[in-house]
């Protein structure tokens, strides 16, 4: 897996490490509740540091897929898996595409996701800007709480859910657990704040903030839909209930409410950036399911093998976290807020 990332300014300290920390955060520690399959994925970059520092030159880093089983495809190539892009690829690409562990549509992708987010966590750090997500929902299992960001920031990544109501936690974990008992498997819905972004931020028409951001979420595989503020909601709302009024506070013009969710006409308001994203269900399922063979043009079934996620939700959340850096990063630059050359401060 690899990326380039071009158009980061120069001058900010990256080394191997920081890669390590992000990719380490995809894999949850519990092995309950993940694919057997151990990613112990080190990052090595080619290219665009020197020194320990950026040179504004594009930065390549790469990560080697050490944990393969191709033999585990080999059964299922003419067979399609229900829910997977299969089928699809397979059209697109004249079945020239790389069927072995989904290829491109491998949730490893997050890898390289997760590769550009960290380049873009330590930007938009120099600024203040904090990008934070965390499970609300895994399947039926969902917290109400209103999470403060002190506990977002320290518990998010102590339960392998992610989830920083851990009470709440552990439930979807057991949920998790029971799905993959019964061959099956289970979605959920990402929360992303992003806090301390300036006002005024975005590309309308074409580029707007909330466009941009979508589009970069849904790079990551089993995302089925995005959310701002109250979102869907806010189709059943007066306009006086869903207008956030203005206000003075501290000399900085704030809402009272935040139900846009941090942005307005495709421009950040200034306030938190809110995302819920919901992820569907892992399609690999070892529960028995219709398919079509693609070599005979018969019907078939399939009960698909191999070492699959039961739940892709806790590894999506760095990748979503990536997702949203990426994009706040690169908008703060086409802004002109991040300058080309960064200097000690
Ligand atoms: C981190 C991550 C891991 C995933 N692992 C699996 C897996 O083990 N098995 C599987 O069938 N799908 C897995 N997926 C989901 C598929 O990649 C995805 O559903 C598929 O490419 C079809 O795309 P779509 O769901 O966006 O329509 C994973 C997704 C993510 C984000």
């Amino acid at each position: 897996m690899g990326v380039v990332v071009d158009g980061c300014p120069s001058g900010l300290p990256l080394s191997e490490a920081d890669f390590q920390e992000e990719l380490d955060r995809r894999i949850p520690a519990e092995p309950k509740i993940v694919s057997a399959r151990i990613e112990k994925d080190s990052a090595k970059i080619l290219s665009g540091v020197f020194n320990g520092y950026t040179t504004g030159a594009p930065i390549a880093v790469m990560v080697e897929n050490k944990e393969t089983k191709s033999s585990d495809y080999e059964g299922i190539k003419d067979l399609p898996r229900p829910g997977h892009s299969d089928y699809p690829a397979r059209i697109r690409y004249g079945g020239f595409n790389d069927y072995r562990g989904g290829g491109r549509f491998s949730g490893r992708v997050t890898v390289a996701i997760i590769l550009a987010g960290t380049i873009a966590k330590k930007l938009l750090g120099r600024y203040n800007i904090d990008v934070l997500a965390y499970t609300t929902a895994i399947g039926k299992v969902k917290t109400d709480k209103a999470f403060s960001t002190a506990e977002i920031r320290k518990n998010r990544y102590a339960a392998a859910t992610r989830c920083p109501d851990l009470e709440c936690a552990q439930k979807m974990e057991e949920a998790i657990v029971a799905a993959k008992r019964s061959d099956n498997s289970l979605g959920g819905i990402v929360e992303c704040i992003a806090l301390n972004m300036p006002p005024g931020v975005g590309d309308p028409l074409f580029d707007t903030l909330d466009g941009d951001l979508s589009k970069a979420i849904f790079a990551v595989p089993a995302v089925k839909g995005v959310e701002f503020g109250v979102g869907f909601k806010t189709a059943a709302l007066m306009g006086s209930e869903n207008n956030d009024a203005f206000l003075m506070k501290g000399g900085k013009v704030v809402t009272v409410t935040e139900n846009a969710g941090g942005i307005l006409g495709g421009l950040s308001s200034g306030m938190p950036v809110v995302i819920r994203v919901a992820i569907k269900p892992t399609p690999s399922i070892g529960k028995a399911q219709k398919t079509v063979n693609l070599s005979s043009m018969k019907d078939a079934e399939l009960s698909v093998k191999g070492r699959h996620d039961p739940c892709v939700v806790p590894k999506a959340v760095p990748a979503i976290e990536a997702a949203v850096a990426m994009t706040l990063a690169d908008h703060l630059i086409r802004g002109g807020i991040i300058p080309k050359i960064l200097r000690e401060h």
